[in-house]
């Protein structure tokens, strides 16, 4: 069996309906905020103290790359147009800022997010385009971004390495869903491609952005290529374990057939510190990389956590919709509808009886990050 995939439907965020709605979006909010502290600084530094003003006589266009629907978008680009406002060269421009992202991204969900559109009490005070295409390639003229961000995106490949789907390799990834915890091989295939992918990133970067020009990211990640196995440093840490787990549980009930789940493989590859900054500098070094930073096991609180971990039913809800947040259209796409509500009660249920062990070691929510400013030479 072949996964049906296209880098168009897996790696939207899935807007979370009715009940729940109000709750999710405020604590993606919470949590966005508290990774976004990662780069904040070294940007506002980097944007005030080497970022030339010499942006010609027409508008500073900024891009947000993998801007998805939601508020760190939004956030991200009033925080920089303001810095950029607050100097005085800058503060009689126009500012554009292009909102980039997969074709099928929902980009009219982040237009009605807008401040003055609906979203938040603040007038806007720059003009917006959405921008479809991969950020593996080029999508936007030669020479013309001055600021460009992306966050939580480095780590989507570009594609599903074809060696890990191809059962006749020893490197098919049998019984798994990721490069964690795969055979060796199998990782090399997916280091190799977030490797490519990467290097076609910052080359495609560089084409488009002005001499001077700032961009800023990050991603999860880890501390060096050594170990591409251990893609997350704690199992316990990550809903991928369990749901791993809840779905070798129903191949083994012989409720999903077992080749469903060995031919599917998620996107996904943390890359390591030395491997992005071998992407941004070799062959050719065309950023200066002003920080360049790891940041281990990153502790993320999510807004209420009270009543979201408040026992064990209310656990086992709170990780199945981040589940279905994240995967969710992925894993549909490849189960089926009727499957998929099977693997996802079953996750839930197996969360919920993880609640005592998770509740022990007070709700361990650790992400590292890999995080970065770099000024095009
Ligand atoms: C986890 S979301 C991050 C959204 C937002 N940047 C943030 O920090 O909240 C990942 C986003 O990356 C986008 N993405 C993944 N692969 C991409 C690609 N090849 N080109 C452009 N966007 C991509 C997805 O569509 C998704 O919107």
């Amino acid at each position: 069996m072949k996964q049906k995939w296209h880098a168009s439907h897996c790696f939207q965020l899935q807007q979370p309906e009715g009940r729940e709605k109000g709750v999710t979006i405020a604590n993606q909010k919470k949590l966005r905020q508290q990774i976004q502290s990662l780069l904040k600084p070294a940007l506002v530094d980097t944007l005030l103290h080497h970022f030339s003003t010499l942006v010609g006589g027409g508008p500073v266009h900024y891009a947000d790359f993998g801007c998805s629907v939601g508020h760190n978008t939004i956030s991200f680009a009033t925080f920089v147009t303001d810095i950029l406002n607050s100097k005085s060269e800058l503060s009689a421009k126009d500012f554009v800022c292009h909102f980039a992202d997969l074709p099928s991204n929902d980009f009219n969900t982040l237009f009605k997010q807008l401040p003055g559109e609906g979203g938040g009490e603040r007038e806007r005070t720059w003009f917006v385009e959405g921008v479809p295409g991969s950020q593996y390639s080029r999508m936007f003229p030669h020479s013309s971004l001055h600021v460009a961000m992306t966050t939580l995106t480095l780590h989507y490949l570009s594609e599903i390495p074809s060696l890990v789907s191809d059962k006749s390799l020893p490197v098919y990834n049998k019984g798994k869903i990721s490069a964690h915890g795969s055979s060796l091989g199998t990782v090399e295939a997916y280091v190799e491609v977030s490797r490519k992918g990467l290097r076609k990133f910052f080359e495609c970067r560089a084409e488009e952005m002005v001499s001077s020009g700032v961009l800023g990211y990050y991603c999860p990640g880890r501390r060096d290529r050594a170990h591409p196995e251990e893609q997350m440093f704690d199992d316990n840490v990550h809903p991928q374990f369990l749901f791993e787990k809840s779905w070798q549980e129903l191949v083994n009930e012989g409720t999903i057939e077992e080749e469903i789940l060995d031919s599917f493989n998620m996107p996904i590859c943390h890359p390591s510190i030395d491997e992005l900054q071998e992407a941004i500098e070799q062959p050719i070094p065309e950023f200066q990389i002003q920080t360049l930073e790891f940041t281990d096991k990153f502790y993320i609180t999510p807004g209420n956590a009270d009543t979201m971990f408040k026992d064990a039913k209310a656990y086992g809800e709170t990780m199945t919709n981040m589940l279905k947040m994240g995967a969710g259209p992925m894993v549909s796409d490849h189960l089926g509808h009727e499957p998929m509500q099977l693997m996802m009660e079953r996750f839930c249920h197996n969360s919920e009886k993880d609640y005592p062990l998770k509740k022990a070691v007070g709700f361990p929510m650790y992400v590292s990050f890999c995080s970065g400013v770099l000024v095009q030479k």
